[in-house]
């Protein structure tokens, strides 16, 4: 009912995932690399559920979420499609043994970024024939959360001894892999190699090696070992300005609204709250229904553009929690009911996420994360 809503376009989903494909796997066509499909937070706001089974069938391997409640709403729509949580285990007000049953009865892939989650979890596998599966994390520079680099070797070994549990991969994240200055990114890489080598030699190797997340995906081609973790870029948008040429991408969320109101409004007239708008002239002021309620963020406030009718109009006014205004002009053609969009593109019409952030000095991922649960996904193409 509500008119504002985000418009996801499967096609361009679709056209994202094979251009990933494609690029990974250009030079080196007899390797296969899986994807990872990152659909953390709510799959970065375009919705978890139906773009997580689109990707399954658009013949993604992994997904990959942010903690275990994303992860067990997921296998209840996905039955056998891995997913991988990210997130380290966190303290739960459930016993620890029902607590790791119910990780065992959603056939999880947990991450070990310590060996104290290493032992819990063995500890309560006991019971289960199948071994819990564990990618275990290595901080080579990120310093959020892994095994130090430098310590790593012997956590691992002490890891790799514990009987209930499978150490299916291994894996670490890039800080700055956005930036087109690859050098610390490099210097990540080399740290987890010569770490992978040492263990080689200790006789351990892990089916699945992965690093690559966007930035990675699109210009360090070291880094794929057998799966990469692509996020941003299945949504289409790129993570750093100067990696911008690699793929093409488009990105998949119209993020759109209808005018509402109209009115004429003298010269000199404040608009919105604060009176951060003043009229130049007498011209005529359109409403709609889309405010930082939505994911709209107030930052926008006097400094965006909205296209209505292929031509765009600016908003004016402080944007308030349901509603923002845009300048119609003097005379005008718009009417009540057409459609206003106010993040994404339309033909050469450009209003993307990596714009409205730049605005805003955030970074793309923001304005997409940000839309809000109370406006509707739509899914085209489905
Ligand atoms: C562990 C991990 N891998 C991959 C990604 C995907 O990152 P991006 O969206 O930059 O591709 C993220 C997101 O931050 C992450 O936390």
């Amino acid at each position: 009912m509500n008119p504002t809503r985000a418009e996801i376009d499967f096609t361009k989903l679709a056209f994202n995932v094979e251009q990933i494909k494609h690029h990974i796997h250009r030079g080196q066509q007899k390797k296969k690399i899986k994807i990872c499909g990152v659909v953390k937070a709510n799959a970065y706001g375009h919705g978890i559920d139906q773009v997580s089974k689109k990707l399954v069938d658009l013949g993604v391997d992994f997904l990959g979420v942010a903690n275990y409640d994303e992860a067990i709403r997921l296998r209840k729509l996905i039955p056998n499609t891995q997913i991988l949580v990210f997130g380290t285990l966190v303290h739960s007000k459930l016993e620890p043994e029902k607590y790791v049953s119910i990780l065992h009865e959603h056939k999880l892939t947990a991450t070990v970024a310590s060996f104290d989650t290493a032992k819990f979890l063995n500890e309560y596998s006991t019971k289960f024939r199948n071994k819990f599966k564990i990618h275990i994390k290595v901080d080579t520079g990120m310093r959020r959360i892994g095994l130090d680099y430098k310590r790593a070797y012997r956590n691992i070994l002490q890891v790799a001894a514990l009987k209930n549990l499978e150490i299916e991969g291994i894996f670490t994240h890039f800080a700055a892999s956005e930036l087109k200055n690859k050098s610390f990114s490099k210097l990540q890489l080399s740290r987890f190699n010569d770490l992978l080598n040492e263990l080689r030699k200790a006789g351990l190797e892990f089916p699945i090696v992965h690093a690559a997340n966007s930035g990675a995906v699109l210009d360090l081609k070291d880094s794929y070992f057998n799966m990469v973790r692509p996020g941003l870029l299945l949504y289409g948008y790129y993570p750093g300005n100067g990696i911008r040429n690699k793929i093409k991408l488009k990105p998949i969320m119209n993020l759109k609204s209808k005018v509402t109101y109209i009115k004429k409004v003298d010269k000199g007239e404040s608009i919105s709250y604060g009176r951060k708008f003043f009229t130049k002239k007498p011209v005529f002021i359109g409403s709609v229904p889309i405010g930082y309620g939505d994911g709209y963020s107030r930052l926008l406030t006097n400094k965006s553009k909205t296209l209505i009718n292929k031509k765009f109009y600016r908003q004016v006014g402080s944007v308030t929690m349901d509603w923002i205004m845009v300048e119609l002009g003097s005379s005008h053609k718009v009417k009540i009911g057409d459609d206003v969009l106010l993040m994404g593109e339309e033909n050469r019409f450009k209003l993307g996420a990596d714009k409205i952030a730049g605005i805003c000095g955030m970074i793309p991922y923001e304005p997409l994360c940000a839309v809000a649960d109370r406006v509707e996904r739509i899914y085209l193409n489905g």
